[in-house]
């Protein structure tokens, strides 16, 4: 008989859930993301995320895509012309009318539009070749998650955060703020592992825009977005921060997202 070895005594799901729910991240509900997607909308069709990203989806001979956490649509409507059949899923209604409008003037009719949340019964979602998703798994439990879109296409393709934190350690530190990071690609990869899945891997970057902003008080508030409640001494330390040193920034930043794909 072979002993499990010590790795194979760790649950990594278990892990997940217990970081996710201490992390100092909190969920977005679906109003918090129809703020995004006007911006989201300008931003990413030149974006060097979307060319990597499509670049790197093989399509083969499939007809059929499912986006979840479609956002704007960009990424799915950028592989369209090659397929039958492309669903964009998202709870978000303004990024859901993004999707309709970006389908529209390229002329496609064969996007639809599903107004659901990751978390919802998924019965009545299509079956696809393939599936994407990209930057949206930021879920309670992600293993459960994965199966359920697991079920949903024979090809997977998720890009999922290199690191636990969306805000610099020097921002943190101009606020004295200690966070508590989020679970990041390292979990995904373990979890799909123990599910006997082997999943080929590769790095994307997606240009930084969070803190891309035209004044301190823009400064702030993207701030909030990532960290939640900051009171008012937090604000004004932001403030001074800002224009004291990150309004001087001259580098561009990027994100890195691992790029995972598998076969279910
Ligand atoms: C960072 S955006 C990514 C959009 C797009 N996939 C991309 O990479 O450009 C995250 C998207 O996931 C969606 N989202 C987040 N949580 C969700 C949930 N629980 N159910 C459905 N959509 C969700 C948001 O509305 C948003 O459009």
């Amino acid at each position: 008989m072979l002993e499990k070895s010590n790795i194979q005594r760790i649950d990594f799901a278990e892990l997940y859930v217990k970081q996710k729910s201490i992390s100092s991240f909190k969920p977005k509900n679906a109003t918090d993301w129809d703020k995004k997607a006007q911006g989201l909308n300008e931003r990413i069709k030149n974006s060097v995320y979307l060319k990597d990203f499509v670049q790197k989806v093989e399509l083969g001979n499939a007809k059929t895509l499912l986006d979840i956490g479609c956002g704007t649509g960009d990424l799915s409507l950028a592989l369209a012309d090659r397929l039958e059949k492309v669903y964009c899923l998202d709870f978000s209604a303004q990024m859901l009318k993004c999707v309709r409008q970006n389908a529209k003037e390229k002329g496609f009719l064969h996007v639809q539009t599903l107004q659901k949340s990751l978390y919802d019964d998924w019965s009545n979602v299509p079956e696809c070749d393939i599936l994407i998703a990209s930057r949206c798994l930021e879920v309670k439990d992600l293993k459960n998650m994965l199966e359920k879109l697991n079920s949903k296409a024979k090809k997977v393709y998720i890009s999922y955060k290199v690191g636990g934190s969306f805000v610099d350690e020097d921002i943190l530190n101009a606020i004295d703020k200690t966070i508590t990071p989020k679970p990041d690609f390292i979990y995904l990869i373990n979890i799909l592992y123990q599910m006997n899945i082997f999943p080929k891997i590769d790095f994307i970057r997606s240009e930084s825009s969070r803190f891309d902003v035209k004044n301190a008080e823009e400064f702030v508030e993207k701030v909030r977005w990532s960290l939640g409640d900051l009171d008012k001494k937090d604000e004004e330390n932001l403030r001074k921060f800002y224009e004291k040193s990150y309004r001087h920034k001259k580098q561009k930043d990027y994100i890195r997202w691992a790029f995972i794909s598998y076969d279910t």
